[in-house]
């Protein structure tokens, strides 16, 4: 695992996009898996920005979602879809349908799992993005969810919609429901990125990366895989022991 320890939002950011950027800039089509919430936004922007520099296009690129919310309008301005149109595809030359996502509408839910669990597998996702949930939640893989869990409808923590209800409008709390990418189907992705912001992730970036990989830290199970890098900030990085002479590198 490799950890890269940025003094801020904005520091993290420009190395985050600078991972994603290496990885769609080959000249070959690639499958980037994306995460939202808060800290994605800054690193989104900075790909943005580097596509309008020109340095960067995602014309090759496809984009596959972690999850969604059930329960949304298709036009709701909080459903994860509609980020990745506002951050990407309307700021970057990422094609519209080459953003793929679970349908929250689907008739049949769970045959709507089966068919992205089959769209990701077959995709072959290179890069996957990740955030981390205050409880250690990666996607909306809740803790509990076990390693060898795929793409599914689940039902979502108090902690995690109380801390989500900051993009709802007043009043109208989060679903209670999602579907979201199994762990297994995370960790099939070739290489792992994992993002962490500010002192509230401290706590679950301490347990996912220097504690045991268990089941009630659903992001410990990045320690599974043999291609990982994690990027945090100071604040996020608070907790962590043994990282500076072991494996810390600071920019
Ligand atoms: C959300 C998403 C995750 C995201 C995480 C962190 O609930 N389902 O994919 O990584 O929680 O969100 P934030 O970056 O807003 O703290």
């Amino acid at each position: 695992m490799r950890l890269v320890a940025a003094p801020d939002r904005t520091a993290v950011a420009q190395h985050a996009a600078d991972v994603i950027e290496r990885f769609v800039s080959t000249g070959a089509p690639t499958a980037l898996g994306i995460a939202t919430g808060t800290t994605m936004e800054e690193p989104l922007d900075e790909i943005a920005r580097r596509h309008r520099r020109g340095s960067l296009s995602l014309a090759l690129t496809e984009v596959y979602l972690l999850d969604e919310y059930v329960g949304l309008e298709p036009s709701d301005h909080c459903a994860f879809r509609k980020f990745i149109d506002r951050r990407l595809v309307r700021q970057t030359d990422l094609r519209p349908d080459a953003v793929h996502s679970p349908d929250p509408h689907a008739p049949d839910l769970d045959a709507e799992c089966n068919r992205y669990e089959h769209d990701v597998r077959n995709a072959r996702v290179g890069l996957q993005l990740l955030g981390i949930g205050a409880n250690g939640h990666i996607a909306f893989n809740e803790p509990g969810s076990a390693f060898t869990s795929t793409t599914r409808v689940v039902r979502l923590s108090e902690q995690t919609r109380c801390d989500n209800a900051r993009f709802f409008p007043h009043g109208i709390g989060p679903p209670a429901t999602a579907i979201t990418q199994g762990i297994d189907t995370i960790l099939a992705a070739g290489e792992l990125l994992l993002v962490a912001c500010g002192e509230h992730k401290a706590v679950a970036v301490s347990r996912a990366l220097e504690g045991p990989a268990t089941v009630s830290v659903p992001a410990s199970a990045i320690q599974l895989h043999p291609k990982v890098t994690v990027i945090v900030d100071s604040g996020a990085a608070s907790l962590l022991q043994g990282a500076p002479s072991r494996h810390l590198e600071a920019h």
